[in-house]
């Protein structure tokens, strides 16, 4: 972004880019430190103007990757694009690109007005235009009358803006933000997500946001990218990577999915009939590259199993009847809004089921009891990675 005269100084937001502006692109991006890659070879398309969210646990190298967007760490091998132009040696303050940094990374010696200059004196522009470019910037997170406080005179969440408006005065296409909402509490992490989604749809510039928090993702990505060893191991909507997981690291990360190592042992009728872990599972035959005989994983959600008390003990699972077993209910967890079920088979394989709480079926259970699980064949995914 040129630097702007004084006269040309517009209020953070006033002059959003245009759509399709802070499109980033990534080929096989890698960075090594001695023993690790910490960023293994990615490739990424995030188009400008969305919301992308990399989720994935801790080490994952989240926050090696927006290191090397923002220009805080080299990237080793492969080619940064932003808006088509590669950005891998264009130094911090000349991308148009600004980080929230994980705790926020504050001066805490200098006033909240004196933060938010910052990134304007570091792109050289005179003081007046700074200062009014910070006030404009404060006034828009509705900070002004903390201007004057430092940084350990304001709550987290206070502070929190304070790093959002001291990243977003620079008028950015693209904006970084390193686990945003991991400092603040509970009610104040659900209130901020929502109001860091509806700034990014009122400035419409492209957010990249980090966390290891699966729920988080879910609730304020376009597009969320799940991380593992370096490696992007899925892209896609909330409600894709949900629903179809695609490989097993992904089942596991993505919340209560029971997962049944097993084997083909049919394929007829357009279904697959997999048997594993004391079970027989039927599951739809959409995937290819299934052969009677293969060993592979097969996943159900937990709020796919349905749960009833069982009449007799000794009636566990048979292939005549598949996606239904009857277990013991080991721990009635009740959560509120859900209710989760732990149950266990004769064989010590766990299963999780999750009711609604207004499904009063699981009332009448009991711990230490028999329950009858059950799912539905369109519930069951096939993970052959
Ligand atoms: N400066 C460094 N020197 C050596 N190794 C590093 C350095 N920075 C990161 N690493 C290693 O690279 C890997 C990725 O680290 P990174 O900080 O990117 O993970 P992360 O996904 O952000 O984790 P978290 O969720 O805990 O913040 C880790 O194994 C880490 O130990
Ligand atoms: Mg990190």
């Amino acid at each position: 972004m040129a630097v702007m005269t004084q006269e040309q100084t517009p209020a953070v937001g006033s002059a959003a880019p245009d759509r399709g502006k802070g499109t980033v692109v990534l080929r096989g991006v890698t960075k090594r430190f001695e023993g690790t890659t910490a960023v293994d070879h990615v490739d990424l398309t995030v188009p400008g103007g969305s919301y992308v969210v990399l989720l994935g646990p801790s080490g994952c190298g989240k926050t090696t990757l927006l290191r090397m967007l923002g220009g805080h760490a080299t990237i080793d091998e492969g080619e940064f694009l932003l808006d088509g132009v590669r950005t891998n040696d264009i130094p911090p303050a000349r991308r148009d690109i600004s980080t929230v940094f994980q705790h926020y990374g504050l001066f805490p010696h200098k006033s909240v007005r004196d933060n938010v200059e910052f990134g304007l004196k570091m792109r050289g522009l005179p003081r007046d235009a700074r200062r009014r470019r910070a006030d404009d910037a404060l006034e828009f997170l509705d900070l002004t009358p903390m201007a004057d406080r430092r940084p350990s005179q304001l709550s987290g969440g206070q502070q929190q803006r304070v790093a959002l408006a001291r990243a977003l005065v620079t008028e950015p296409t693209v904006l970084l933000l390193d686990e945003p909402l991991g400092d603040l509490d509970r009610l104040l992490q659900l209130r901020m997500r929502v109001e860091l989604r509806a700034l990014q749809r009122r400035l419409r510039i492209t957010f990249i946001h980090v966390t290891h928090n699966q729920e988080e993702a879910l609730a304020i990505a376009d597009q969320i990218v799940v991380m593992q060893d370096g490696r992007i191991q899925q892209v896609g909507r909330p409600r894709d990577v949900y629903r179809r997981p695609a490989n097993l690291f992904t089942s596991g990360f993505m919340g209560d999915n029971n997962v049944v190592a097993g084997q083909v042992s049919a394929i007829d009728d357009g279904h697959v009939r997999v048997e594993g872990d004391g079970l027989t599972l039927l599951a739809r035959h959409d995937a290819t590259g299934v052969a009677v005989g293969q060993n592979l994983h097969a996943s159900v959600r937990a709020s796919c199993v349905s749960a009833e008390p069982a009449i007799g003990s000794g009636d566990t699972t048979s292939p005549e009847r598949p996606n239904q077993v009857t277990a013991t209910l080991i721990f009635l967890e009740y959560l509120g809004d859900i209710v989760k079920l732990h149950c266990r088979l004769p064989n010590g394989q766990a299963i999780v089921a999750k009711r609604a709480e207004t499904d009063r079926t699981w009332d009448s259970l009991v711990e230490g009891e028999p329950v009858r699980l059950e799912w539905k064949t369109e519930d069951v995914q096939l993970l052959l990675a």
